[in-house]
């Protein structure tokens, strides 16, 4: 494995993989888990070359605390790349990626109006900024995203599309901690009162599916009448405050949001016929740290 710690590295260990190899792209910002290794594992069963990538991009943090807190593990990180059997890894500084002024301005599609897009202003936008920067250097035939960043992945796929890259973006599944905590680099933050509390989040969003697909109120299924079982009498309004005053009866986490989107548009769906594919999307503050996940609630086979 070639890890190369500026672009000039990284150009001179790109020319050494053949022009007819396949690329798999695994773009991170390191402190990586298991999620990030599944997304390399992936990689590797359809990729000649698997490149990953670390880097801590500073234009996709408004919060400046959160960029300073990120976790730095580079030295662990290649050592678990290379275990994962990852080709070559490219660390970039700053100065690599964002050279002079990035004048680009890169449309999101509106698949930023729900979710963290307003919560977090500017995000999507350095996300969009690095992502298409580090296309344009790595040139990958495959890119590998996790569905734990719901809204970044469709959000990735939708201007991949509009500024026709001849890239394929694989979605990969969510790897959770064995209690269903998702993985996440901010885990590590958390600590062991807070590590304790935060599975039940996703305790509350398989709760919600089960939920959705009942279509009842919890905890009122023996209080009601058989005619009150109505998709009516559960709309995906109520199910999100439901879900956040669920998760909010923990004293330790707080529920940014709980949006009910259409999958494909991220938009609000009041009611459970008006969208083919339902997702279900949290942000919860485990202070100071702040941890995302998201479930389908409804899908179409
Ligand atoms: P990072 O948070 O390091 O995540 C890198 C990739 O790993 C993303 O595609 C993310 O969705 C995926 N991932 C993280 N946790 C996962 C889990 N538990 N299961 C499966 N996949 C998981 O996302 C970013 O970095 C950045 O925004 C980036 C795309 C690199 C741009 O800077």
């Amino acid at each position: 494995m070639t890890i190369c710690y500026s672009l000039t590295d990284f150009q001179q260990a790109l020319s050494l993989i053949p022009n007819n190899y396949k690329i798999g792209f695994v773009p991170t910002m390191g402190a990586l888990h298991q999620g990030h290794i599944s997304l390399v594992e992936r990689a590797l069963t359809i990729s000649d070359s698997v490149i990953v990538s670390i880097f801590v991009n500073p234009t996709q943090f408004n919060n400046p605390n959160d960029l300073a807190r990120y976790p730095r593990t580079v030295e662990e990180d290649c050592k678990k790349l290379k275990e994962a059997g990852a080709s070559v890894v490219f660390i970039p500084s700053v100065e690599d990626i964002y050279p002079g002024n990035d004048t680009r301005n890169i449309s999101l599609g509106g698949l930023d109006s729900t979710g963290e897009g307003p919560r977090r202003p500017g995000h999507f936008k350095g996300v969009a900024q690095v992502v298409t920067l580090l296309f344009d250097i790595v040139k990958p035939a495959y890119a590998f995203f996790g569905e734990k960043d719901f809204q970044q992945l469709s959000i990735i796929r939708f201007f991949t599309g509009e500024l026709n890259y001849p890239i394929e973006i694989i979605s990969c599944p969510t790897v959770r901690e064995s209690d269903g905590l998702a993985m996440s680099s901010r885990n590590t933050l958390l600590n062991a009162k807070q590590r304790e509390a935060a599975p039940h989040i996703y305790n509350t969003l398989k709760r919600a599916q089960e939920i959705a697909s009942a279509q009842i109120l919890p905890g009122t299924r023996e209080k009601i009448t058989p005619e009150d079982i109505t998709p009516e009498k559960f709309t995906p309004v109520m199910l999100s405050r439901w879900v956040e005053s669920e998760i909010n009866s923990h004293p330790l986490l707080k529920t940014e949001y709980a949006e009910v989107v259409n999958s494909l548009t991220l938009q609000l769906v009041q009611n459970w016929e008006e969208a083919e594919d339902i997702q279900l999307c949290v942000a919860v503050n485990v202070n100071p740290v702040r941890l995302i996940d998201n479930i389908k609630l409804k899908q179409t086979i």
